[in-house]
């Protein structure tokens, strides 16, 4: 079972020429709602690769907590460890450019609130493939960490959004996930020896005997191991809203891994996943199905 303990919001996304500067205003021409938050939007993409998830955090107790949980219901994401608490739910105001480019500004609400203590409840046991991000409050995720390896389960960390106060908890996930961008400035906050991105992928996996993938948009994703390092392609594509293409890859990855595919494997899987995932707008709603990766695959 793969679980997630982490942020669940409602995005807020108006789609513009060009995103504006500081102190302008420019035109939209479409608004929406759609169900995203970083850990929903993996537990989902988990889920419609097939596995089976449950979902750990908090929403709020107003009427966007039931959007925001909307899809991952009829998903049949086990969502009983989801607390209401009073607060708002989490919101994300997105804006995205017709050149697929975004802007995101969050306001937490309920995840916020998620701490130790719902790690607690969760009871993590060896059954568990446990996958993070970093939307929730950082005493959480360490606790969900620690109590993944104290039970045998396997744990994935990804690091988005970047907090370099949250560095030093990258050595405490079996599987590490950056994008490029995140994955450069840890790097600098961890003082990674090597003057390029792979040198010092290896040298976080030499320190810490962790798996580093990291993500790099068009290029593919690349993986430091302790047996070597491990490329993968997504598919070629132009993308129309990237929104939501990082969580559909770190879904499928853990999904495809907890499975028991190898890295390889599992990699191209979540490459092509993510590629998908940018050929609708929105999230959620733009995470493809098991069966349309099989189908890109093959074509492939
Ligand atoms: O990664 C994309 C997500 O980031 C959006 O769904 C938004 O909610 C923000 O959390
Ligand atoms: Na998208």
């Amino acid at each position: 079972m793969i679980t997630v303990i982490g942020s669940a919001n409602l995005d807020l996304i108006a789609t513009v020429d060009r995103l504006p500067r500081p102190g302008e205003t420019v035109p939209g021409d479409g608004f929406s709602t759609a169900p995203g938050g970083k850990g929903a939007n993996q537990a989902l993409a988990a889920r419609r690769a097939g596995a089976d998830v449950r979902m750990v955090g908090a929403v709020g107790q107003d009427a966007f907590a039931e959007q925001a949980l909307a899809l991952l219901q009829e998903g049949g994401v086990d969502l009983s460890q989801m607390r209401r608490a009073e607060t708002a739910t989490g919101i994300a105001v997105i804006l995205v450019e017709a050149a697929g480019e975004n802007v995101i500004a969050i306001v937490p609400g309920g995840n916020g609130t998620v701490s130790p203590s719902d790690v607690a409840a969760a009871k993590l046991s060896a059954d568990d493939f446990l996958m993070m991000q970093l939307e929730i409050p950082l005493d959480a995720v360490e606790a969900a960490l620690a109590a993944a390896r104290l039970a045998g389960a396997p744990s994935m960390l990804n690091t988005a959004p970047f907090r370099a106060e949250a560095s030093g908890l990258l050595a405490e996930a079996d599987y590490v996930v950056a994008n490029e961008t995140e994955f450069d400035l840890y790097a600098e906050a961890l003082d990674l020896a090597g003057d390029e991105r792979e040198a010092r992928m290896r040298d976080f996996c030499a320190r810490t005997g962790r798996i580093v993938v990291v993500t790099l948009g068009a290029e593919g994703v690349m993986a430091a191991t302790p047996d070597g390092v491990v490329r993968a392609r997504g598919l070629a594509i132009t993308p129309i809203d990237t929104v939501g293409a990082g969580d559909t890859f770190c879904g499928y990855l853990a999904a495809s891994l907890e499975r028991g595919l190898e890295l390889e494997e599992a990699l191209r899987r979540a490459a092509a996943a993510g590629s998908l995932a940018c050929l609708k707008p929105g999230a959620q709603p733009a995470i493809p199905f098991a069966a349309e990766i099989d189908e890109a695959l093959k074509a492939n």
